[in-house]
């Protein structure tokens, strides 16, 4: 018999820059990362989302594949600038059309749309008002996420504010990797928060509306290991996931941030600071559910010695680039290392599917009983094509591991509500390019942008229509 309750959400994901380009169709606004990718050496062979897999002017053959698919739910971010050019004020019709007919093609094949408001393509114009750093940038996102409900509430029952608050305020604004590609700790923390700020005066505004629904935030969910077990290395790894989990998932789930955390990094750091009322908008605007997007482990050493604040680069970090060789720290603090036992992808991220069950399992322990959707986890290959056919064998290995992880999960009380793979077809790995591939759907880039089935399309149809049954 399956774990998975009846009316589990099989899904699978995206994000609108990875996958719609139309970057200037139609009235929408510049984002940063529209200007971001265009800056010389900014991405692997200056590949960009201009075009991206054109699913703007495809959304309709896209559909019917996830139709085909058997997809009960799929997660899709919208493109504030395509609605909003400008950030706030003028609204772009022709936006709002397009998510209205992409909803309306979602419901006619029962498909469920979750949509994120923000997945990391903030409007142009906001940034060079300042960004996350001005908390003005906080009352526009209330005044888009209002828009949102009102125009698409009406069809949309899960919404999440914002995806992984660690990649984009940790690459924009500690590794410089991602834009605004600033390298300063202290202003990534003020902007953190400013983004907790926002997502809580964006559920307020949710609950306001009283449009039925669920309103919650999506985090990266990486378990870490000691690479020894000298005391400095498990303090370390203690101090890793105190970062990457309680310091994200607190303010969402408590209400609050961990103060002894805070102290831990005050000297180095800094603390976020607070405006009056700030206090009461954290506690009273807690999620509906939590979004957990899961890839791999980390194996975590201690620092003392780095020479810069960022010991280095990108392949020990998330959603990022790739530097292999490099190693990823905060001076004082942690680094990321090799696993010399781990099992690792072609870009380096080690493959522990046990760390999905137990991750879901220290949410619970922490947070009670607060509804978990897993909103992205997926394997980045390079996929073999024999004899035209896309035999993406290896995927489908990692989403079936992942999947009786999560089944594990459930039978030992998590309430996990649904599976997002990421994602639901080839897309933009950001600064990666094109040759990153996650999807179901293979996307030919010599041939017009043509869409072809792979292996684990039909995989994963069986493994939909079984419920989870992994036959
Ligand atoms: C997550 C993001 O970080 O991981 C996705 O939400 C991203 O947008 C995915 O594509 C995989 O990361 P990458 O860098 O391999 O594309």
């Amino acid at each position: 018999m399956s774990a998975f309750p009846d009316g589990f959400l099989w899904g699978a994901a995206t994000a609108a820059y990875q996958v719609e380009g139309g970057y200037q169709a139609d009235g929408k606004g510049p984002s940063i990362w529209d200007e971001f990718a265009h800056r010389p050496s900014a991405t692997y062979q200056g590949t960009n989302g201009d075009v991206a897999v054109d699913h703007y002017h495809r959304f309709r053959e896209d559909v019917a594949l996830m139709g085909e698919l058997g997809m009960k739910s799929y997660r899709f971010s919208l493109s504030w600038p395509r609605l909003l050019p400008t950030g706030r004020g003028q609204v772009n019709e022709a936006g709002v059309a397009f998510y209205s007919d992409l909803i309306d093609e979602l419901l006619k094949h029962q498909i469920e749309p979750m949509i994120t408001l923000y997945h990391w393509d903030l409007p142009l114009a906001l940034q060079q008002e300042g960004g996350w750093e001005a908390r003005s940038t906080a009352d526009a996102f209330v005044e888009y996420a209002r828009l949102c409900y009102q125009r698409f509430g009406d069809r949309v029952k899960l919404w999440s504010t914002f995806n992984e608050t660690v990649v984009f305020i940790g690459h924009g604004y500690i590794t410089g990797a991602h834009p605004p590609a600033v390298q300063d700790p202290a202003r990534a923390v003020q902007a953190c928060h400013h983004v907790f700020v926002a997502h809580a005066a964006a559920v307020a505004a949710f609950r306001q509306s009283g449009i039925p629904g669920q309103i919650g935030f999506v985090n990266v969910l990486q378990p870490h290991t000691p690479r020894s077990s000298a005391p400095e290395d498990v303090a370390a790894c203690e101090l890793a996931d105190g970062i990457y989990t309680h310091w994200l998932y607190d303010p969402v789930l408590k209400g609050e941030y961990p103060a002894e955390l805070l102290a831990k990094t005050q000297s180095l750091w800094g603390v976020p600071r607070f405006a009056p009322g700030d206090d009461a908008l954290l506690r009273n605007n807690l999620c509906d559910f939590i979004g957990l997007n899961f890839y791999k482990r980390e194996t975590v050493a201690a620092n003392p010695h780095g020479e810069t604040q960022l010991t280095a680069n990108h392949s020990g970090t998330r959603g990022s680039g790739h530097q292999p060789g490099k190693e990823f720290g905060f001076k004082g603090l942690f680094k990321f290392v090799r696993n010399p036992d781990g099992i690792y992808t072609d870009w380096d991220w080690e493959i522990y599917p046990q760390g999905l069950t137990d991750g879901i399992l220290a949410i619970k322990a922490r947070y009670g009983d607060v509804p978990i959707y897993i909103t992205e986890n997926g394997l980045g290959a390079k996929d073999p094509v024999i004899d035209g056919e896309v035999v993406d064998d290896d995927r489908i290995a990692y989403l079936s591991r992942h999947i009786a992880a999560i089944a594990d999960a459930i039978e030992q009380g998590a309430e996990v509500r649904g599976y997002y793979p990421w994602s639901f077809i080839d897309l933009l790995s950001w600064l990666n390019g094109y040759q990153k591939q996650y999807g179901f759907v293979y996307v030919d880039h010599a041939r017009g942008l043509a869409r072809q089935r792979k292996k684990s399309f039909f995989w994963y149809q069986k493994v939909i229509a079984g419920n989870g049954e992994l036959r």
